[in-house]
């Protein structure tokens, strides 16, 4: 009885085991959906997985993506090639790709932001425009006007220049030609200390013109000192600072007094009759311009 009761044990154990084989077998004989390194959509714009919106998360680490997808992000071992999308000669690292137009590699300053914000209203969009590519009114700006380019000597600039947001601001050119350090407010987006907007000062005791005293009405000529606001629209538009109040009055704070829109008699190099600035290069350019006279 003991012999038949183990016997009978021992079949139903292997009932189990042939049963639990087959079982196994036919999850290796019907593979589940393919194994992927990426949530679905990583490829797909529109998807929340899309890479282009969720590289953010991941500090835009570019870096990353060529482990797999090769150096030069032909694909490599992974047979997807980020060129196929990416046509610039820099692929995916053009500088269009994260920030500015991705259809124009002209335009590689916001907007878009690297949120994908395009409004001016957005704090890192803001002026960016009105300083590269609308400005009619003093000499052209580069990225180096306001940010801080230097990266580690040891890495590309793309690569060392990622290092989380905010962006790195410091002011150069035109921004302070004064010698007063410029600063950005990432609480209020404004800027203070540009000489492009309204810090300057020049002294009477310094003019080469005859008779500084009848152009002086004080030791010095200054500009305003009304801090523009980074995200309000351009300056000659309601809603941010005149013109005027965000540079300098017509005329200055210490030049003697003139009609409004007299600037041409004696500015001719800078400013015709309309008011309108003829010459950028002689417009907020850290000289004086008057009579025909540059120093
Ligand atoms: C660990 C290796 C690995 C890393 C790291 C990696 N990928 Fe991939 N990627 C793959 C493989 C493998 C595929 C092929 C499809 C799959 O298996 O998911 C792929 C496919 C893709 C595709 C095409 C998907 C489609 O459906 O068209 C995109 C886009 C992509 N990866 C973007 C990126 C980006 C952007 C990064 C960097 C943030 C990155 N990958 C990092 C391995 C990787
Ligand atoms: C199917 C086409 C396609 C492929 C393939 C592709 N990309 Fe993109 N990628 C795009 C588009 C479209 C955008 C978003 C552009 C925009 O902001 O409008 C984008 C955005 C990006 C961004 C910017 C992300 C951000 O937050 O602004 C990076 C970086 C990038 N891709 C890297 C890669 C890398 C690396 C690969 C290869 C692994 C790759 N892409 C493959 C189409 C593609
Ligand atoms: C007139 C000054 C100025 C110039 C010129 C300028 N920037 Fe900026 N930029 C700013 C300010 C101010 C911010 C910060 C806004 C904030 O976060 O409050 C900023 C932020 C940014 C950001 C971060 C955007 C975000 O999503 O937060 C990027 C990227 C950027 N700038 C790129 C550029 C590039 C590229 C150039 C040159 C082609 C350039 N900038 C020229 C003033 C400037
Ligand atoms: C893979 C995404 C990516 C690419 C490609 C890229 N940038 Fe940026 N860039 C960023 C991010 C993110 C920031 C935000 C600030 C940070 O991380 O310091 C930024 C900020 C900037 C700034 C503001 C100063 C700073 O460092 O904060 C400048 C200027 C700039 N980029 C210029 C460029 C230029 C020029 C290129 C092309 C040679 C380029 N970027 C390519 C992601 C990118
Ligand atoms: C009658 C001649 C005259 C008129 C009109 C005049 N200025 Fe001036 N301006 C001068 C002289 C002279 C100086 C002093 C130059 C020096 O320091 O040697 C000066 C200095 C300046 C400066 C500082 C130096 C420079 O060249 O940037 C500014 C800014 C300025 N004027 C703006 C204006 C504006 C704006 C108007 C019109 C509203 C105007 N001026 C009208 C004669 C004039």
């Amino acid at each position: 009885m003991k012999h038949i009761i183990t016997y009978f044990a021992l079949i139903v154990l292997l009932l189990f085991a042939v049963n639990a084989c087959s079982d196994v077998k036919e999850d290796l004989s019907s593979p589940t959906a393919k194994l992927s390194v990426h949530p679905e959509g990583i490829g797909s714009p529109g998807s929340e997985n899309f890479h282009g919106v969720t590289l953010m998360s991941k500090n835009w680490d570019i870096k990353d993506c060529q482990r797999c997808h090769a150096a030069d992000y032909s694909g490599g071992t992974t047979g997807e090639n980020c060129l196929t999308c990416h046509t610039q000669p820099a692929g995916p690292e053009a500088c269009n790709t994260c920030h500015g137009a991705f259809a124009n590699p002209e335009r590689i300053a916001p907007p878009s932001d690297l949120a994908g914000n395009v409004e001016t209203s957005a704090p890192g969009v803001g002026a960016h425009s009105a300083h590269l590519h609308l400005n009619e009114t003093g000499p052209s700006n580069s990225c180096l006007t306001c940010h801080d380019m230097d990266t580690p000597t040891d890495v590309d600039f793309v690569h060392g220049h990622i290092d989380g947001l905010p962006a790195e601001m410091k002011f150069g050119g035109t921004a302070n030609l004064m010698g007063v350090t410029p600063s950005y407010n990432f609480t209020d987006n404004t800027c203070s200390n540009t000489y492009c907007h309204g810090n300057f000062s020049f002294k009477r005791s310094d003019s080469q013109v005859p008779f500084p005293e009848r152009y002086y009405v004080a030791d010095e000529i200054t500009g305003s000192t009304t801090p523009p606001v980074w995200n309000a629209g351009m300056l000659s538009e309601p809603g941010n600072t005149t013109c005027a109040a965000g540079c300098h009055m017509n005329p200055p704070t210490g030049h003697a007094p003139v009609d409004e829109e007299s600037c041409e008699s004696c500015h001719y190099t800078i400013v015709n009759s309309e008011m309108v600035i003829i010459n950028k290069l002689k417009h907020i350019n850290g000289k004086v311009n008057v009579f025909g006279m540059e120093y």
